[in-house]
């Protein structure tokens, strides 16, 4: 039985829905990456310092040979939950399955009373919560992130600025709350990955002649009522986006192949040179994608988003 569990060859997906995931521009990436890494179908480095639910870095894992990748975030509940995934997947299975039995066997007002146990639980933990110090206690920790996930409203982690998590119960049918296949699969794949949980700017002693580097900060809201860089409790401001830009220089200097996604301030204002001005002296593309443009994420439109990178394509 043991056996069979870590013998699929399913390539890994994403195991959090996530804000800003890049599912839909996969495409639109692939076809700008460098011509030597298409046509080789080889990665020497990746790295992918705002990772979020890690949409790019799986669809690579499963499509090209990339030889050692390495992922940041800012975002400590999110990179525990990758790190209890590539070291104790077992364990998470486990914590998994009692989760989601317990949790399918109840009635709709019953589900909705244990989601908020759950929830007061995970909150509660934070006080005392050793993010450092890896134990047991990380596996029940990441099993309750991907269950918060599966069975919230919208299906998203979002925390507020305490770093609690405030997303109120879904009422979905039939979540699939354990994907085994999935977790053994990611597992596998995190292997040869470093996961670090830090801000973008560590990567930089790292990054070198030979490293792709793909860059998906927060978005810049699309208005002042847009939530959408919201959802950590590290706001990312224009100040912040002038320093991206620099980092980006910096990168690109040290010779790494660079290529950024990010929203497109002209949807809402055609005067808007933002973007066009801190990275001006690169390539940037401007692609249409399908995003939710209001906070109740009902309001769904063809939306322009921008592409940019540091190399001829
Ligand atoms: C747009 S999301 C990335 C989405 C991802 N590409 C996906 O497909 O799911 C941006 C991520 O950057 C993280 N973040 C915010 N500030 C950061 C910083 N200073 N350094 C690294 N990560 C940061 C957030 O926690 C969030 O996960």
């Amino acid at each position: 039985m043991q056996k069979d569990l870590f013998n699929n060859d399913m390539p890994a997906k994403p195991f959090l829905k996530w804000a800003g995931g890049k599912k839909q521009l996969i495409k639109e990436i692939e076809s700008r990456l460098p011509q030597e890494i298409k046509d080789s179908k080889k990665i020497d480095k990746y790295f992918e310092p705002f990772v979020g639910g890690g949409a790019v870095y799986f669809y690579l894992m499963a499509n090209y040979k990339v030889k050692k990748s390495y992922l940041y975030d800012v975002n400590k509940e999110l990179i525990l939950t990758y790190n209890v995934i590539k070291f104790n997947p077992k364990e998470l299975i486990e914590e998994l399955k009692g989760l989601s039995e317990e949790y399918l066997h109840k009635k709709n007002d019953k589900r909705s009373e244990f989601f908020y146990n759950i929830r007061n639980s995970f909150n509660e933990n934070l006080k005392t919560f050793d993010f450092e110090n890896y134990d047991e206690s990380h596996a029940k920790r990441a099993a309750q992130i991907i269950f918060l996930n599966k069975t919230c409203f919208n299906g998203l982690f979002r925390v507020n600025r305490n770093g609690e998590f405030n997303v109120p119960f879904g009422r979905y049918k039939n979540p699939k709350i354990l994907d085994k296949d999935n977790i053994i699969s990611v597992s596998k794949v995190l292997k040869d990955t470093e996961i670090v949980c830090s801000s973008y700017e560590k990567s930089k002693k790292l990054i070198d002649e030979n490293s792709l580097v793909y860059l998906d900060p927060p978005y810049r809201p699309l208005s002042n009522t847009s939530y959408f860089n919201n959802y950590s409790e590290f706001a990312f401001n224009d100040h912040e986006q002038i320093k991206l830009s620099e980092f980006y220089k910096e990168i690109s200097l040290k010779g790494a192949k660079v290529i950024m996604s990010n929203s497109d301030p002209k949807n809402e204002n055609k005067d808007d040179n933002f973007f066009d001005d801190i990275y001006n002296d690169f390539n940037i593309d401007r692609v249409l994608a399908k995003r939710s443009i209001n906070a109740n994420g009902k309001n769904r439109g063809n939306i322009s988003e921008l592409i940019i990178y540091n190399y001829d394509i």
